[in-house]
């Protein structure tokens, strides 16, 4: 018998594996296939004040080993998500989910904590400033220490749950970015967001992206993803979930020794649906293969 529970802020997760936001949608989509309730959680698309429709189109691209997307924030609003989407998820999920957030504004981060706030089934709010696809807002919040800092400060005094802040990997100094929102009060740091990437077709000469740009994901980013990781985990004392190209129980493994408490899967739930269930069915046997009997024992073990 191995340990896989994991505990993030006083949640106890059975298992690390969350699929990340934007890629998972409300859960009950991928509940048609599968009993969702063998995930340690899930992070539900980033929910913004107003309802988005997001970039035009097209907005992905393929890349070797990973892709482009310029999605752009497509949600409904937040009153809508409260009122239609988390009700349909509840009947499908029944353990304490991330509710990912984003803002234009700072006012508009607090505006979306306060209300996501008062939703029972959400455990961690996770505050994306990170968002490579919109022109205002996103990103802006967390190239900087002084910006990630005032949204940490301003989410964090409007809320009694866990806040945990999505950084971007598009920084030249992501322990600076993590210490800030640290020192200003984060319970925790969610990274990497998408790497900026872009692609051109050979046949038009012009960007494949409507949006010219969007955000790098997938296997390739993987390396870029354990790096930070283990550089924020030198920096900061609260836990991090960390991901960006997870795909095999191998990659949990590995982010986990870096220092993540938990590690979130993204593009491949879009190759494969199923990419989270078999991680976690793969993840005892990884555990016996490397003779790790608690994955706790292992957090941060590269650094030893
Ligand atoms: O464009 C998007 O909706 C992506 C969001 C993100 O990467 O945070």
């Amino acid at each position: 018998m191995v340990n896989t529970k994991v505990i993030l802020s006083g949640i106890t997760l059975d298992n690390p594996v969350i699929p990340a936001s934007g890629t998972f949608g409300y859960g009950y989509e991928f509940a048609e296939l599968y009993d969702i309730n063998i995930l340690g959680s899930f992070s539900f698309k980033g929910t913004t004040k107003e309802p988005r429709f997001g970039n035009p189109t097209p907005r992905i691209a393929e890349c070797t080993e990973g892709m482009i997307n310029s999605v752009g924030l497509q949600n409904p609003g937040m009153e809508k998500v409260i009122s239609e989407e988390l009700p349909k998820m509840k009947k499908v999920f029944h353990k304490p989910v991330l509710a990912n957030i984003s803002g234009f504004s700072v006012e508009e981060y607090v505006y979306c904590a306060e209300r996501i706030n008062e939703e029972e089934q959400v455990g961690i709010i996770e505050v994306n400033v990170s968002c490579p696809n919109v022109h205002h807002g996103g990103m802006s919040f967390g190239t900087s220490p002084e910006a990630a800092a005032e949204v940490t400060k301003a989410v964090k005094a409007v809320t009694t749950k866990p806040v945990y802040i999505k950084l971007s990997p598009n920084v030249t100094d992501i322990v600076a970015i993590a210490k800030a929102c640290e020192d200003a009060g984060a319970d925790g740091i969610s990274l990497i967001n998408t790497l900026m990437g872009m692609r051109i077709d050979l046949k038009t000469g012009k960007p494949v992206v409507a949006n010219k740009m969007g955000g790098f994901s997938g296997k390739a980013i993987f390396p870029v993803a354990v790096r930070m990781v283990y550089q924020v985990y030198e920096a900061v004392k609260v836990p991090i979930i960390g991901m960006g190209g997870v795909s095999t129980a191998e990659d949990v493994v590995e982010l986990m020794l870096a220092g993540a408490t938990a590690v979130q899967v993204g593009a491949a739930n879009l190759v494969d649906p199923f990419a989270c269930k078999n991680i976690i069915e793969a993840l005892p046997h990884v555990m016996k293969k490397y003779g790790i009997k608690d994955l706790n024992h292992i957090i941060g073990g590269a650094h030893k």
